[in-house]
């Protein structure tokens, strides 16, 4: 039975018609007690669901269709290293990176084999922040760059960022990730390669962007010192002990990790090695402990206040009985800046798929688009069409209580407008008809919103808000019944680069390109 054929979805496609008047400044008015009914709070994080487009038996319905989808039995699996990512013939194992104890007998050595991974990266990086690990030319190290992309990339920067004003940095770091030249030659040339350090993160160690930047790197470095200055100024992080080794850094300066983490799900794998330099090894603990409250709360917690599920269950409302396939993430809060873009990543490629489990293509939407900017800049750019466009599209407003300067005029402002924003997503704006151009002016309001808020922004509330999207995203695969953890779609562009990029440098016959392609490698050649 595909899933749009379950009672349980019918009957939620059912009660979306019997909605069709509903309207949220009502539902405020009726009841005194909706933000307390639809809010609750789980590792640090508080939820406000209620400016949503739900009511109680929205709710039940929605954790009805849960339990028709096995939901539970899936987070079983999950938990116990089942092979849950089967195109892939792996366990998805992630929550083993910050536990502090294994679920099962049988993950006991994962969890020895994490936490002395951890241990080492504990070691490594205070050495490197005291000066006691030293460069080629024996001077203690400024500056290190993480050379990684997507998943080995987006997470570690997004925290760093995050983070950083928490901290008093020894060592400065940097991230490049892009393969335009512009990234890469533009860090370096701000650094004294005697004392940059470089730590090469890549799941696979095959990854081309981050090949091509390891290489120049690579020559920056040796053009400058003894060739083997590469053994003192590289780091790996990887699952492939032996390319790492193959590419020349000598093995204590590899920090591996298992199959089983997925790459979007590796920020708290030795991937997270640049945050122990930058941040230091109990700012990443803490990291750990943040996520592991999260994942306590999700696998504990039941469906009615397990938040989540909620974030999921509430995403697949609009996507599936609204057709909405955008959400926008707005955090209010310019230290979470690059939120979205990892939300992106982590959100898009495990649930933009097409067809189920059983390779059936989908009758249904998947993941909506997600798209976002820090608040308050979204407000001057794309928030005209939130409040006006046809196309209704939910927001996750994400606000952080504290801030880390004195002045407070700024932060007030801030949630200000964030909760301005949602309250005018609701209430919108009705001119009179009287009013010229009242069609123009005229705000249809009832556009739903949620609102994650963290007291502060620190190492464990970041942990566990990460924590809520990983287990959100998994959530949501289980109800789409698709496969979250490939990523088979992205394969055929690097394919494809393969083949154009040696016609980009020769003189040799493009025929077997399609003309549109043809023409623009034409025009690259003459310009
Ligand atoms: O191209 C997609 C992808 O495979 C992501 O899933 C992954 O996070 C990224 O590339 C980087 O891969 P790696 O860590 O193996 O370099």
């Amino acid at each position: 039975m595909t899933r749009t054929q379950l009672p349980a979805w019918k009957a939620l496609a059912k009660h979306k018609e019997q909605l069709a008047n509903f309207r949220l400044t009502e539902a405020f008015t009726k009841n005194d007690d909706r933000a307390s009914t639809f809010s609750f709070e789980a590792a640090g994080i508080f939820a406000d669901f209620s400016k949503n487009l739900i009511t109680q038996e929205t709710i039940d319905l929605l954790i009805n269709l849960a339990a028709a989808c096995n939901v539970t039995k899936a987070m079983q699996q999950f938990r116990q290293g089942e092979k849950i990512n089967a195109t892939e013939n792996r366990a998805v194992l992630h929550p083993l990176l910050r536990a502090s104890k294994a679920p099962s007998s049988e993950l006991n050595s994962d969890v020895t084999d994490v936490q002395a991974v951890k241990q080492r990266m504990r070691v490594l990086s205070e050495d490197i922040i005291n000066g006691k690990l030293r460069s080629a030319t024996n001077q203690a190290f400024t500056d290190v760059v993480h050379i990684g992309i997507g998943g080995s990339y987006l997470g570690p920067s997004m925290i760093y960022e995050a983070l950083k004003p928490n901290h008093t940095a020894n060592i400065r770091c940097h991230f490049v990730a892009n393969i335009c030249a512009n990234e890469i030659f533009d860090t370096l040339n701000t650094l004294n390669p005697e004392t940059t350090l470089f730590i090469i993160a890549s799941k696979t160690f095959t990854t081309l962007e981050t090949c091509q930047n390891a290489q120049t790197a690579k020559n920056w470095l040796i053009e400058k010192l003894p060739s083997n200055a590469i053994h003192k100024h590289f780091f790996g992080v990887t699952t492939d002990l032996q390319k790492a080794l193959d590419w020349g850094i000598p093995k204590d300066h590899i920090l591996t990790f298992s199959e089983w983490v997925g790459g979007r799900f590796s920020t708290f794998s030795s991937i997270g090695f640049v945050l122990n330099i930058g941040l230091g090894a109990d700012t990443f603990d803490a990291l750990l402990q943040g996520a592991e409250a999260m994942d306590t709360h999700f696998f504990t917690a039941p469906f009615e206040k397990n938040l989540p599920v909620w974030l999921a269950l509430i995403g697949i409302w609009y996507v599936n009985f609204f057709n909405k396939s955008n959400l926008c993430i707005a955090p209010y809060d310019h230290r979470l800046r690059h939120l979205p873009a990892y939300l992106q990543q982590l959100e898009m490629e495990s649930n933009g798929k097409g067809v189920d489990k059983n390779g059936h293509p989908l009758s249904y939407n998947t993941c909506p688009v997600i798209f976002g900017e820090p608040g308050t800049n979204c407000q001057h750019s794309y928030f005209q069409l939130l409040h006006q466009s046809p196309a209704f599209i939910p927001v996750d407003f994400i606000l952080c209580f504290d801030q880390p300067y004195k002045d407070k005029t700024h932060h007030q402002w801030l949630i200000a407008n964030a909760l301005a924003q949602s309250q005018a997503l609701m209430v919108g704006q009705h001119p009179g008809t009287s009013e010229p151009f009242y069609e123009h002016k005229t705000i249809p309001g009832n556009r739903p919103s949620t609102t994650l808020a963290l007291n502060t922004l620190n190492a464990e509330s970041l942990g566990a808000l990460i924590a809520l999207y990983e287990h959100k995203v998994f959530i949501q695969g289980v109800v789409w019944d698709v496969y979250s953890f490939d990523q088979w779609g992205v394969e055929l562009g690097k394919q494809i680069s393969k083949k154009i990029h040696p016609q980009l440098a020769s003189t040799g016959n493009l025929s077997n390109q399609d003309s549109s392609t043809r023409q623009i490698i034409q025009r690259l050649k003459e310009a």
